[in-house]
């Protein structure tokens, strides 16, 4: 198949190309290379013959006009977005940009497209999305595909207004889309602005490691590489205009997440004296903070038989092992905007 994935060069996008490139799909990385966007993450497949890179952004409708008729797709995979929280919190217009008018655009692009091939059977629309939709869980319940949309941070906002969007164009015009909301991601190639890269570099770094108020938070963690098999089940297999929730099965207060952390380091590189654990230092917190995010994963393991395939434990040790052996990757990323500071905080 031939996938036009968008945003693969950032950490979930990449995780995709590299796993469908590996597969013998034919793969069409779009990407404009934001901040967060590494060519690096690439470098695996860089000279496969079945993988090719165009720079452009989703939200210029005529390059996506030309990609489209240059490359003709198969099937796209949309994950450009603007992903970060706190960054979301201090300047919101991009994110309503690239996430809701991006999408806007890639939808109107897609339709296009596929009107002008005579509507093929095969074609789909997979659109990417976050668990953040549904806002915030307290102590018990887990989200499912049918739990009404409350989204609380700009970052939310604008993903679940993309959502809408999707779902309307299928609705309306018949687009042929799949869409997945998922659960927090990591593992290799994390950009280092997020929690887990965040905790391993500045623990290496012997610097504070930040938690954000009390550390109560809950996520469900899923290791990337189990998310890019996941997506690429429910491109192939998914049911049209449907959604699916995608989680690790692994809850963890974001506590608990940094102590596991800080435990594998201690077996892994350890520190002269005590322990990284040690480092800890609670932060404010984060303003509008959801309190617990819970995947209900039912639908994706009964209907496509999709489990993910390893715990936290088994993940943070790999993605430690990772950044171990990958300083090169990470230190050229230490000096981009932003990076290393606090951002979100508001007034
Ligand atoms: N990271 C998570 O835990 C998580 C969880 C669930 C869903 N998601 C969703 O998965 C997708 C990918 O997330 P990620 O963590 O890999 O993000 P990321 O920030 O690491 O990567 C985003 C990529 O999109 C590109 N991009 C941004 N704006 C663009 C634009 N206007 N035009 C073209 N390219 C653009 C960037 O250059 C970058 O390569 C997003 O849609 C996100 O909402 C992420």
């Amino acid at each position: 198949m031939k996938i036009l994935i968008t945003g693969g060069a950032g950490f979930i996008g990449s995780a995709v190309v590299r796993l469908a490139v590996s597969r013998g799909h034919e793969v069409v990385n779009l990407d404009a290379l934001t901040y967060a966007g590494c060519l690096a993450n690439l470098d695996p497949v860089a000279d496969a013959p079945n993988y090719r890179f165009e720079k452009a952004d989703i939200r210029d409708r005529a390059a996506l006009d030309r990609i489209f008729a240059e490359h003709q797709p198969d099937a796209v995979m949309h994950l450009a977005a603007e992903s970060h929280v706190d960054r979301s919190i201090d300047g919101p217009g991009t994110f309503i940009e690239t996430n809701v008018m991006g999408t806007f655009h890639m939808l109107e692009a897609a339709r296009a497209y596929w009107l002008a091939k005579g509507k093929p059977e095969g074609f789909r629309f997979h659109h990417i999305s976050t668990d953040e939709v549904f806002g915030s869980l307290g102590e018990d319940g887990q989200f499912t595909e049918t739990t009404p949309y409350d989204p609380r941070s700009p970052y939310s906002a604008s993903k679940a207004s993309s959502d809408h969007l999707v779902r309307a164009w299928h609705e309306t015009y018949g687009l042929p889309v799949v869409m997945t909301n998922c659960s927090n991601n990591y593992g290799p190639y994390h950009f280092p602005e997020k929690l887990v890269p965040v905790v391993i570099l500045n623990a290496l770094a012997g610097k504070p490691l930040p938690i954000y108020g009390n550390g109560a938070n809950i996520r469900d963690w899923l290791y990337v590489e189990d998310h890019a098999d996941a997506l690429l089940l429910v491109l192939e297999k998914g049911q049209l205009g449907r959604s699916y929730n995608i989680g690790g099965e692994n809850e963890r207060t974001n506590l608990e997440l940094v102590q596991t952390l800080c435990a594998i380091l201690d077996d892994k590189r350890p520190k002269n004296d005590g322990s990284y654990a040690d480092q800890i230092t609670f932060v404010t917190d984060r303003p509008g903070h959801d309190a617990r995010y819970a995947i209900d994963p039912t639908r994706i393991r009964e209907e496509l038989g999709w489990r993910p395939s390893v715990t936290v434990e088994e993940g943070l040790a790999k993605t430690v092992d990772w950044y171990l052996d990958n300083a090169d990757w990470w230190q050229a990323l230490l000096d981009r905007d932003g990076v290393g500071e606090r951002l979100g905080k508001t007034a």
